[in-house]
């Protein structure tokens, strides 16, 4: 299904300009629109043809059923949904819990605003539940270095401020201090971390870049390299106060890297090369992947929500009075044009961006599906799902902005502190 690409949606809500022009579907860790069609209409994005191309797997029941047998814990919301619709090795990673063999979580974040969006909220929301399911260590990235070098207007002292304030953000998501370590690119590069760097970026040609990223001749040398920073640090020995100094032990300690789908031609990349390396004669570990969808832009399902466009976005830091506007004013609607088409045919949610939202954000299986059945039957008219979704949104931000509140500099610290982590309190937990 689509959403239109012309200046204005069905209910007269503006479009951004930023509006692509290009036809077919791109996703990459820069740019992320469905395909255009011959008619200028965004399509949905489509994910199955996503997976197909990367060469993903998709999460099935099987997969599912598996999980709840070795955790004991009923699959989270966005499992259950396909919110979370992709991995690469999960199944390994169920295997090494089983067994009681270590493994870490890996996520992150690129600091390009001020304050982060609902949407990236998803993975780390996903990211903390995983934490408190397997209590294993979890390590989160800045890449305050990638937006510097990806943007042509910010400056370092910019993104250093964006990184600071982002990281009370990621705080507030409620991660465990004993068992995290958050560390920006600016401040942790050198030792162990760097080595590991230079290691990665020695086997990755200029061509493959080119390849997995699309950069050109006029491409900046940084960017070609930034590759080889967020990857290594899906190796457990760029962590030596973590997980020790003994780089043969470490190398086979595999990540679980939780990210949106837009960051897997990193973990490709990196993949690639960890089976192509080895320490002292033993193997690096691959890391694992387990891949969202996006949250979607407010005007439609065919791009991501994104914090460049201030309009396509609900930040975390925004009233409720600017939740309900946005919503209001912007929202793309699977409704009909007229009250009376609408009580005929009903709503459209796979492309109905209210809807959408709080299948991301409302947890009662049973409410989501009575609002489903009302829209889609006509029983229910744009106005009334849209206030649901301004009050559950409304609801979620502010449990956020609470906890938000409570971070203060010495959290930071505690976090950001190179210090070893404790975690396996838990008797099935992995110790390293
Ligand atoms: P960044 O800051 O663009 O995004 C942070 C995380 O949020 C995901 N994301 C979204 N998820 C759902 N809906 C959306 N609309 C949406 N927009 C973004 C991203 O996929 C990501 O998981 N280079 C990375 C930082 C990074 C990283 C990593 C991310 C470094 N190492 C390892 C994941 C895993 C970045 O700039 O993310
Ligand atoms: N590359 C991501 C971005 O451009 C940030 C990032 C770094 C990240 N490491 C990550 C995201 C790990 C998810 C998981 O926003």
């Amino acid at each position: 299904m689509a959403t239109t690409a012309t200046p204005s949606t069905p209910d007269g809500a503006p479009v951004p300009d930023s509006v692509p022009k290009q036809t077919k579907q791109t996703v990459d860790p820069y740019n992320v629109t469905g395909e255009v069609g011959a008619d200028g209409v965004v399509k949905a994005i489509d994910y199955n043809k996503l997976v197909d191309e990367f060469g993903t797997k998709k999460i099935d029941d099987e997969l599912l059923a598996r999980f709840e047998r070795v955790t004991g814990k009923k699959p989270h919301h966005f499992l259950r949904r396909g919110i979370v619709f992709s991995h690469r090795d999960f199944e390994t990673i169920l295997d090494r819990y089983e067994r009681g063999e270590p493994f870490f979580l890996y996520t992150g974040r690129g600091p390009s605003s001020d304050s982060v969006h609902v949407g990236h909220t998803i993975p780390f929301e996903f990211t903390k539940w995983l934490q408190d399911t397997f209590d294993v260590p979890l390590i989160i990235m800045l890449t305050d270095d990638e937006k510097y070098l990806f943007s042509d207007k910010k400056t370092i002292e910019e993104v250093q401020g964006y990184c600071a304030s982002n990281v009370k953000d990621i705080i507030a998501i409620g991660f465990d201090p004993a068992k995290t370590f958050i560390f920006s690119d600016f401040d942790y590069v050198g030792g162990a971390f760097y080595r590991n760097i230079v290691r990665l970026s020695k086997h990755i040609t200029l061509n493959q870049a080119r390849a997995i990223f699309g950069f050109n001749e006029s491409t900046n040398i940084g960017r070609i390299h930034f590759g080889s920073i967020q990857g290594a640090t899906s190796w457990a020995s760029s962590f030596p106060h973590i997980f020790g100094e003994d780089e043969k032990q470490t190398v086979g300690i595999p990540a679980l890297i939780p990210c949106a789908i837009d960051q897997d031609p990193y973990f490709r990349m990196t993949r690639d090369v960890s089976a192509r390396l080895k320490f002292q004669g033993k193997p690096y570990a691959k890391p694992a992947l387990i891949h969202s969808l996006f949250l979607p832009a407010l005007q439609g399902p065919g791009t991501k929500m994104s914090a460049s466009i201030d309009e396509s976005a609900i930040f975390m830091r925004d009233t409720p009075n600017q939740i309900k506007n946005k919503i209001n004013k912007y929202a793309f609607s699977g409704g009909k044009v007229s009250v009376e088409e609408h009580r005929q045919f009903g709503g459209d949610t796979s492309v109905d961006v209210a809807y959408q939202y709080l299948r991301f954000f409302l947890e009662d299986d049973d409410e989501l599906e009575k609002i489903r059945i009302a829209y889609e039957n006509g029983e229910m008219l744009t106005g009334e799902l849209k206030a649901i979704c301004i009050r559950e949104l409304q609801k979620y931000v502010a449990g956020f902005q609470e906890r938000r509140a409570k971070v203060d500099d010495d959290t930071v610290k505690l976090f950001m502190e190179r210090r070893p982590l404790k975690w396996g309190g838990n008797p099935k937990a992995p110790v390293v």
